[in-house]
């Protein structure tokens, strides 16, 4: 069964509702290893050695995580500058993560229209993960369909993000279970709590 290791990256955790809810909820899932960046290197000294331990010891890599300016919160930015080293992760000889999977888990603000040519924010929000991506890629990593919430900060989706949540687990199960199948996410694509509903076993 695939080793899930879930990288939870918020430095206002206190202030989160939709990551706080998702992380509570990821806390209840058996079998899986949680790590709260934030919690773990509040002052950005990252063990090094450590973490490329754990993704040795790991196969599939949750990455959790509100989008701040089209992009990781600065830490998990670090966090990668620093683990993801060339002769480790990438480069010649650098093949330790070959065949692992990356499971993006990201909230937005801006709704589902503002990501769109139309929008305010121009691009799909999925347009604003191909750094995560193309990294993945780098590193001969699969990166699997990221699943999105849009709109993280409108009480009145208070039924959405309950259900974006519950969704959250199972998709945190199937991926610990082997029901989520770890293939590359097609071009343009986001996971939704629907879709995932769907899914055969999920
Ligand atoms: C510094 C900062 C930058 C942000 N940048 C974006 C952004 O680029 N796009 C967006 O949709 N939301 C942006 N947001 C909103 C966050 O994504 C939103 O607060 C978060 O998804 C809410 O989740 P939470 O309840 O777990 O805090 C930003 C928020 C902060 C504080």
């Amino acid at each position: 069964m695939p080793r899930v290791i879930v990288y939870y990256a918020h430095p206002g955790h206190r202030h989160s509702q939709s990551n706080a809810a998702m992380w509570k909820r990821a806390g209840q899932v058996e079998g899986i290893t949680l790590v709260d960046l934030y919690a773990e290197y509040p002052r950005f000294h990252i063990n090094i050695a450590k973490e490329q331990d754990r993704l040795l010891s790991h196969d599939v890599y949750v990455f959790q995580f509100p989008l701040f300016w089209y992009s990781t919160p600065s830490l998990l930015k670090e966090w990668q500058d620093l683990v993801l080293e060339h002769g480790f992760a990438y480069g010649k000889d650098g093949t330790a993560l070959a065949g692992k999977a990356m499971q993006v888990a990201v909230t937005a603000a801006g709704p589902e229209d503002a990501y769109a040519p139309t929008g305010y924010n121009r691009y799909p929000l999925r347009d604003f993960l191909r750094p995560l991506e193309q990294t993945a890629r780098l590193c001969c990593i699969t990166f699997l369909t990221p699943y999105a919430l849009h709109g993280s900060l409108k009480a009145h989706n208070k039924a959405h993000i309950e259900h974006h949540i519950a969704q959250y687990s199972n998709l945190l199960e199937g991926l610990r279970d082997g029901r989520v199948p770890l293939k590359e996410a097609a071009p343009g694509t986001l996971l939704a709590p629907d879709t995932l509903a769907g899914m055969q076993g999920v």
